[in-house]
């Protein structure tokens, strides 16, 4: 950790572990050092990233937070909430990290090797999700590895994480607003907000084309083969992303199956998601078919992130 926070003072990158997902860090202050995580990923970029920080004063010296905000961070912080607020005005992170937008992502992450990292180093480090952009976001050091080995300074293995989707993503300019389902389920949210989260429009639009989260572009958490939705039978030569015990037709035909969660457990199943359809996607089939997932707690995130799989690419 103490070389990890070596390697990001001298402008290098540091995939680390986050309890959502593995983050490829920088320093938000080193423009070149911005510059390397866009390459590193091929990540587009008018796509910003989330400022990680240690605690709630360095979060307070770049942005600004209202009575929402501050209610939310005192509530989950550290945790995996991603606040996008109004700038402070003196804001140390790159306006490159942040697509030269006026507001910016903020995360407290509750990650014992992530918040030692945060505390060697010492400043803001943005960290979007460790993969290829494109790809599924990594739950183990070994998946980062296998998407950007020789592209990054170094990687911190801390095992695989706990939460499995990534952060929630709520935006307190005005009412706060749901910009991405993740790992903090929205009812937990809107118990200590006493109100509904507004609905960010499905691919958001902040006006003159610069989507709201500019990430939540609809081909996103992609896996090579064809991803099949809410399937209730398998077709010959499918993998089968299963949930639950229940029962499903063709299983026996099936050229892989995996189990989400055998239990119906929805924390599990968020755990297990990325690990599963990188492990499926790996055994060559065409098409992945998966088993209906319900909505509530983490499942809201599940089926975000298994709807942006299932679009169709060129
Ligand atoms: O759990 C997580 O959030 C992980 C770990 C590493 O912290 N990080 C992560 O980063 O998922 P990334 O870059 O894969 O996703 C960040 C999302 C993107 O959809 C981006 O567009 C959005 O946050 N975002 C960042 N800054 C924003 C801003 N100022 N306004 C709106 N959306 C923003
Ligand atoms: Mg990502």
């Amino acid at each position: 950790m103490a070389a990890a926070a070596r390697v990001l003072a001298a402008g290098g990158l540091v995939a680390f572990p986050t309890e959502t997902v593995y983050g490829l860090g920088a320093d938000a202050a080193n423009p070149a050092a911005v510059t390397g995580i866009y390459r590193a990923k091929g990540r587009p970029a008018f796509n910003p990233l989330i400022a990680h920080v240690g605690d709630l004063t360095a979060a307070r010296r770049i942005a600004r937070f209202d009575a929402a905000a501050t209610a939310l961070a005192e509530a989950f912080w550290p945790g995996p909430l991603t606040l996008v607020l109004p700038k402070a005005e003196d804001c140390a992170v790159a306006d490159l990290a942040t697509a030269g937008l006026d507001t910016v992502a903020i995360r407290i992450p509750a990650h014992p090797v992530a918040r030692e990292i945060l505390r060697a180093f010492g400043g803001p480090v943005v960290a979007p999700s460790a993969n290829l952009s494109g790809h599924v976001s990594p739950t183990t050091a070994a998946h980062v590895e296998s998407d950007l080995a020789g592209r990054i300074d170094l990687i911190v293995d801390g095992g695989p994480v706990a939460v499995g989707v990534e952060s929630t993503i709520v935006g307190c300019f005005g009412a706060p607003m749901l910009l991405r389902p993740g790992g903090l389920p929205r009812a937990e949210i809107e118990r200590v907000l006493g109100r509904a989260l507004r609905q960010a429009p499905a691919e958001a639009d902040g006006g003159g084309g610069q989507p709201l989260a500019p990430g939540m572009l609809a081909s996103h958490y992609a896996p090579r083969a064809r991803v099949r939705l809410n399937a209730e039978r398998v077709e010959p030569g499918e993998a089968l992303l299963a949930f639950g015990l229940g029962a499903i037709s063709g299983i026996d035909a099936a050229a892989a199956v995996m189990n989400l969660s055998e239990r119906g457990d929805l924390d599990e199943a968020a755990a297990n998601l990325f690990g599963h359809l990188r492990a499926l996607d790996g055994k060559g089939v065409n098409a992945i078919a998966v088993m209906p997932v319900p909505g509530e707690g983490l499942g809201e995130a599940i089926n975000d992130r298994l709807r942006r799989a299932a679009v169709e690419r060129e």
